[in-house]
């Protein structure tokens, strides 16, 4: 094997278009559904890790502030399962990096717990598939199970461990697949921390929301119908499903006890202009997950206009907007 050393890796943002809410397995993070997302380009987390000599506890600073607290267990913990593979005692010093607005629904824990399992591996000298660093991910975050893939990446539900993991969706021909002519304009309402964690609002939607169950009745379907639109390049198919998946989602945590509600009255302003946009010519579909932001699915090619027409619209009631146009990302990228 091996010696420890360090290892960088960089992993980017993924945006669910049909989602994982829910898990069927706590401890695995097994989740009731499959999901499908789209890996993005400006969004990233790059990190550090590096095995040190001395005994101690692990470091971990994340965009030069200390990680405490609850964050830093559940690092430790994804940690612990690369020593355990590994044959390792040594405590690691972990640094990372995100562009993404942390815990602001941006999905900064796909490409953190993704960027992190990446360079674990590696630096623990483990030499892992990129099918394993997905179930490895998925350990951290559900959501980072995607996020090793670039451009559109399905996570297969499964049924233990083993056979729940993330893989990319064949979207066309090498090199001009179906991703490439897609873009997300993501509307940053509030770059706040949430209250409320997405752990927390899915347990209570499983355990305790009337509309959870009905909403994974029609999950597959969905999943299918977006898979379809996928195969025959048909983006309004795709826009409709992904809007009708997310409203979904966030339906099953109204109806929870206590009720989750993400969405804020900038939110449901941006919802009203994305309809709007799309009553005027655009192809625009809204998706949220567990913040306020309004993530915009729209053509590569008509994603500048659609930004600019969204800003003049919304500023005037939401000054502090900030938008992003993202486009189509890599997948995980590790450098010893
Ligand atoms: O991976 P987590 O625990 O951050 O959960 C993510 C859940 C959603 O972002 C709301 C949906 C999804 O599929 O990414």
């Amino acid at each position: 094997m091996r010696r420890p050393g360090a290892a960088t890796a960089t992993a980017h943002a993924n945006i669910a278009l049909i989602k994982y809410w829910g898990k069927a397995d706590h401890a695995l993070i097994l989740p009731r559904t499959s999901s499908l997302s789209l890996t993005l380009d400006e969004l990233y987390t790059t990190t550090t890790v590096r095995f040190l000599d001395a005994p101690g506890d692990d470091r971990v600073t994340l965009d030069g502030e200390p990680v405490t607290g609850r964050p830093l267990q559940r690092i430790t913990a994804l940690l612990d399962l690369v020593r355990e593979r590994a044959g390792l005692r040594a405590p690691a010093e972990v640094t990372s990096l995100n562009t993404v607005p942390t815990a602001a629904g941006l999905a900064s824990s796909a490409s953190g717990f993704a960027a992190l399992a990446g360079a674990a591996a590696a630096a623990s000298g483990l030499d892992l598939s990129p099918r394993e660093l997905s179930r490895l991910a998925r350990r951290g975050s559900g959501s980072a199970s995607r996020s090793i893939f670039g451009g559109l990446a399905i996570w297969h539900a499964g049924t233990d461990d083993a056979s729940s993991y993330a893989e990319p969706v064949h979207d066309g021909a090498e090199g001009g697949g179906f991703a490439d002519e897609l873009a997300l304009v993501v509307l940053v309402l509030d770059a706040g921390r949430k209250t409320v964690s997405s752990r927390e609002a899915m347990r209570l939607s499983v355990e305790t929301s009337p509309a959870y169950e009905p909403w994974v009745a029609g999950h597959a379907g969905q999943l299918a119908e977006a898979l379809d639109a996928i195969a025959h390049r048909d983006l309004a198919r795709l826009g409709e499903v992904a809007e009708a998946n997310a409203l979904g989602m966030h339906a099953t945590m109204r109806a929870a006890t206590p009720s989750v509600d993400y969405l804020t009255e900038a939110s449901h302003a941006a919802l009203r202009a994305v309809a709007d946009a799309r009553a005027s010519g655009f192809p625009a579909w809204a998706t949220m997950d567990a913040g306020p932001n309004v993530k915009v699915l729209t053509s590569a090619d008509r994603a500048d206009a659609l930004e600019r027409w969204l800003r003049q619209r919304l500023e005037p009631s939401v000054p502090q907007l900030r938008t992003i146009v993202t486009h189509a990302g890599p997948g995980l990228q590790v450098t010893r």
